[in-house]
């Protein structure tokens, strides 16, 4: 009989980190690894379903980085270690790393869209020659809301990196404080078409840190970034989030930006 893709499947916690007040890490077997910055479909029978990210992928495993926000992350965020989570996917296109290649690549994570970049920093920490070079710019609102703090110091010791907060609440001992925006002028870019520009955050901060590389001469179609939307079968069967002629699920959620400009609801 063939299987049914909407029907979730359980699979075990093997490891939950508290990362800040709302978020936790929690790693989950899986059979077969995901591509970069693909996404599954997290359930709780009786409960609901939501799309997660992967945030990080090793041997028989994947990490999923989750907000307490609601309904199903609620019920996700009560669970221990050995808890069965259900899962579908994984969905989506993922990042086009062969198009990185030999490239002087940026990534700009803001707040929790450092989750999905994660994997893809993994994986240029240890294959550093498969990139020109690699420049990161990392934004979050508070010292307390910064997410893998030693990972970033890691990856500091192999590329430039810069890490600024909103506040710094009196308790910030890094050296930049204020929007990530801020930061894209101190970036050296190199010749343009040797550029490839990753953007994951909240839709205002890829608007508006886009718009600064944008102004620095980098055209749209060099940089990419990962959409965030509404979804419900998360393969393309729903039209939930349709947007044009594009399902968010299917054909992203990693776009070109001149592309993704025009998903705007
Ligand atoms: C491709 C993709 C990847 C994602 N990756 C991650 C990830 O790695 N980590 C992560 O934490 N989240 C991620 N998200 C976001 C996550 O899917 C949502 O936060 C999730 O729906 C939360 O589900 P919930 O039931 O816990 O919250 P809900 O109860 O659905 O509420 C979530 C938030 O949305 C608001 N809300 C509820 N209903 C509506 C509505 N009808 N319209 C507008 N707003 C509403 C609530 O007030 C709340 O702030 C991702 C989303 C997508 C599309
Ligand atoms: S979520 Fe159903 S088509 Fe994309």
């Amino acid at each position: 009989m063939r299987e049914n893709p909407m029907m979730p499947k359980p699979h075990k916690v093997i490891k939950i980190d508290l990362e800040t007040d709302l978020e936790s890490t929690f790693r989950i077997e899986v059979d077969t690894p995901p591509a970069l910055g693909q996404f599954y479909m997290v359930s709780i029978p009786r409960i609901g379903e939501m799309p997660i990210s992967i945030s990080g992928i090793g041997p028989g495993w994947v990490d999923m980085t989750i907000r307490n926000v609601g309904k199903v992350s609620r019920a996700v965020h009560s669970l221990n270690e050995k808890s069965i989570l259900f899962l579908r996917g994984p969905y989506g296109n993922g990042f086009p790393m062969d198009e990185f290649k030999g490239r002087h690549l940026v990534i700009a994570a803001g707040g929790s869209g450092i989750a999905p970049v994660r994997p893809l920093l993994e994986h240029y920490y240890r294959n550093p020659d498969e990139v020109d070079k690699l420049d990161l710019l990392f934004g979050f609102k508070t010292p307390d809301d910064i997410l893998f703090r030693q990972d970033i110091d890691r990856w500091k010791s192999r590329f430039d990196t810069i890490l600024t907060v909103d506040d710094a609440c009196g308790i910030w001992e890094g050296e930049c404080v204020g929007l990530i925006t801020e930061y894209v002028k101190n970036i050296k870019l190199s010749e343009y078409d040797k550029m490839e520009i990753v953007i994951v955050g909240p839709p205002v901060m890829i608007k508006f840190t886009a718009a600064e590389f944008i102004r620095q001469g980098v055209s749209e179609e060099r940089i990419v970034v990962s959409m965030e939307r509404r979804m419900s079968c998360g393969l393309g069967k729903c039209g939930h989030c349709k947007i044009s002629e594009y399902y968010i699920c299917l054909d992203g959620p990693v776009f070109r930006y001149n592309e993704a400009v025009k998903l705007v609801d």
